[in-house]
Parts: C-alpha cells; structure tokens; sequence
C-alpha cells in the first residue's frame, strides 16, 4: 500500500516544522554494511517512535530485495522519482513494520540516465524532489551505491548528513579516506552544508587482534577519531541472516548482538539532537588539505561516466 506521505508535521499555522533528518548511509567500499546499517538502523529507529523511510539508492537492489518489495515495484521506484517519470511520494511503499516506510529500486535496470541536458542541475533532481513535498518522516535514511555514480551524487546533495560504516578491517579504512576526500568535492561543489553524522565502525571481531587494532587507530586518527560513534557494530552472524529471512534483525532475532547493537545506534543518533556539537567539520577539513594538493573541484560536478 503507498503511502502519500501528508502525514506531516505542519502545524495548525500552516507553518512547517523542522523536516526529516535526510542521512545517506554511504562508503564507496563495497561489503561493508550500507544496505545491513540503514534497514536494522531504520527498524530501530521505528521501534523508537520515529517516522522513518528507507531509500534503496543501489542499482543492485540488495535493500528492494531483503524486503520483497521487488515484485511490487511496477515502474514506483527511486528511477522513475530521479527521471521525473512519477513524484517523490508515489514511490513510498508500507513495510510490515510500524513508522516505517520504503522507496525501492528497479534492479532489472543495469544503469539510469539522467537527463543531463535540460536546465542542468541533474545532480539536484533528488533534491528539488524531496523540497517539494512537506514529507512526514523523522528520519530519512539512502542506501547508497559502492560506485562513485549519479545516484550517489544525487543522494549526497539532497542529504544533510551523512553515516559512514567502516568494516575494521585496513583496507575499509584507508578506502574510507579517500572517500572523505571525494566528499570534499562533493561539500565544495553541490551540498555546503552535508556533515558526517558518524563513521560506524562494523563487522568488529573482538576475538581478532587485527578488529582490535584498527578500531584504535581510528579512534585516535585526528580527524576521524572524534567523529566515530561510540556505538561498534560487532560481527554477528544474526545480521548476515537478515536478507534470506526477509526481516530486519527486529524481527527474526530481536534479541541477538545485532539488535542490541543497531538499537545503540539508534539511541546515539536520536541523542545527536539534544546536543550541538562543537566539533569542526571533518569535511571541510578534508576538504582544506585536498584543495591545497589538488585544485580539480570542479571535477564532482561532471556527469559521472557509466
Ligand atoms: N555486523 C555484521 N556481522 C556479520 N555480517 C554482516 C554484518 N554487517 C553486514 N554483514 C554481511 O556482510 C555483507 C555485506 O553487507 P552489506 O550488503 O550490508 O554491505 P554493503 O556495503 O551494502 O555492500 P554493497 O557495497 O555490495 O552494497 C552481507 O553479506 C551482510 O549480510
Ligand atoms: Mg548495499
């Protein structure tokens, strides 16, 4: 059933209060929990109260498909919104869990073009989209692609943050900081304002000296460290079950590691709210050094190859 997404928090004035909390949950690492952190930190945030919607951004459709929602899909999906084939909010499908809604994604598309020719702007289709409905939710929440392509751009300047999971692995974290710098580009060029909510270490393995290991060094990287959730996603096999069961970790093992873990998540997200950080921005930091070495800014705003 769609949901039309009126349920809103406009108030007896006609005023609109703050909107949701647009947060894109990416890396261009593949395999390291995007899909698994924004379904079980949706469910979670759900369980909470919080309105929330979860958007498959991934050509691969690994979200569309852990909840069945391929078969439904019948051209309401994230592509046909981005090409303005059909409005943002006929796109929104309920799923079996209260306050929690989905946008999916068409997996039998292998790549979607984008209108690059029009008034330009195709980077900000997403956005202009989101702007022009007074949506209901707490907490939007993109699945993002590994690939550095035109979905992801149009996700990372609609969103206002941004979680980035990390597998506590070397190679996750020296790729997930050269992504903070295609970041930079990407906060210079199209989205000023996008902060990083968190990096979210995942997949830890507290019997590995390795987990142990890099989850110090990215506690102490400057930089990086001060950034990092408290909360650690540990390996838990539960997770990996999640897909085949259909279910979020809520549903088919409410009392496993994982949902331990992603309701922490959750609770440290909500509490984000009740503090204003101090903290400078990692981006523009990054986005500093980048400059110095390489002036090629311009380069994130090119349509994107595919
Ligand atoms: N904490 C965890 N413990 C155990 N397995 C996990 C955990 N988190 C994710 N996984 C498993 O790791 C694999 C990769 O996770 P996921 O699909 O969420 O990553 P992704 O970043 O979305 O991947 P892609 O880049 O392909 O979209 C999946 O098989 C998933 O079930
Ligand atoms: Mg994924």
């Amino acid at each position: 059933m769609i949901n039309n997404g009126f349920n809103n928090r406009i108030n007896s004035g006609g005023q609109t209060l703050k909107g949701p909390r647009k947060i894109a949950i990416a890396n261009k690492k593949g395999g390291v929990g995007k899909t698994t952190t924004t379904i079980n930190l949706g469910s979670a945030l759900a369980k909470l109260g919080r309105k929330v919607l979860i958007v498959d951004g991934d050509l691969q459709g690994s979200l569309t498909s852990w909840l069945n929602l391929g078969d439904n899909v019948n051209g309401r999906d994230l592509g046909a919104i981005l090409t303005g084939i059909i409005p943002f909010v006929d796109a929104i499908f309920e799923i079996e869990e209260e306050n929690f809604f989905a946008i999916p994604i068409d997996n039998s598309l292998n790549e979607l073009k984008l209108n690059f020719n029009g008034d330009g702007g195709w980077e900000m289709a997403l956005k202009r989209e989101l702007d022009n409905w007074p949506l209901g939710y707490d907490y939007i929440l993109f699945d993002c692609p590994a690939s550095y392509n035109a979905i992801l751009i149009n996700i990372l300047a609609a969103s206002d943050e941004i979680i980035i999971p990390v597998q506590t692995e070397i190679l996750s974290l020296n790729s997930t900081l050269s992504f903070l710098e295609n970041l930079s580009q990407i906060k210079q060029s199209i989205n000023p304002t996008l902060e990083i909510a968190g990096i979210l270490p995942v997949m830890f393995d507290k019997r590995t000296r390795h987990s142990k290991e890099i989850l110090e060094i990215m506690a102490e990287a400057p930089n990086l460290g001060n950034h990092l959730f408290k909360t650690v996603i540990r390996n838990n096999i539960r997770l990996a079950e999640g897909p085949m069961r259909s279910r979020t970790i809520f549903r088919a093992s409410p009392s496993s590691n994982g949902a331990v873990d992603y309701m922490l998540l959750a609770e440290e997200l909500i509490d984000q709210e009740n503090n204003e950080s101090n903290d400078e921005n990692i981006i523009s930091e990054v986005a500093i050094s980048s400059q110095s070495e390489n002036n090629n800014s311009g380069d994130a705003l090119k349509p994107p190859e595919f």
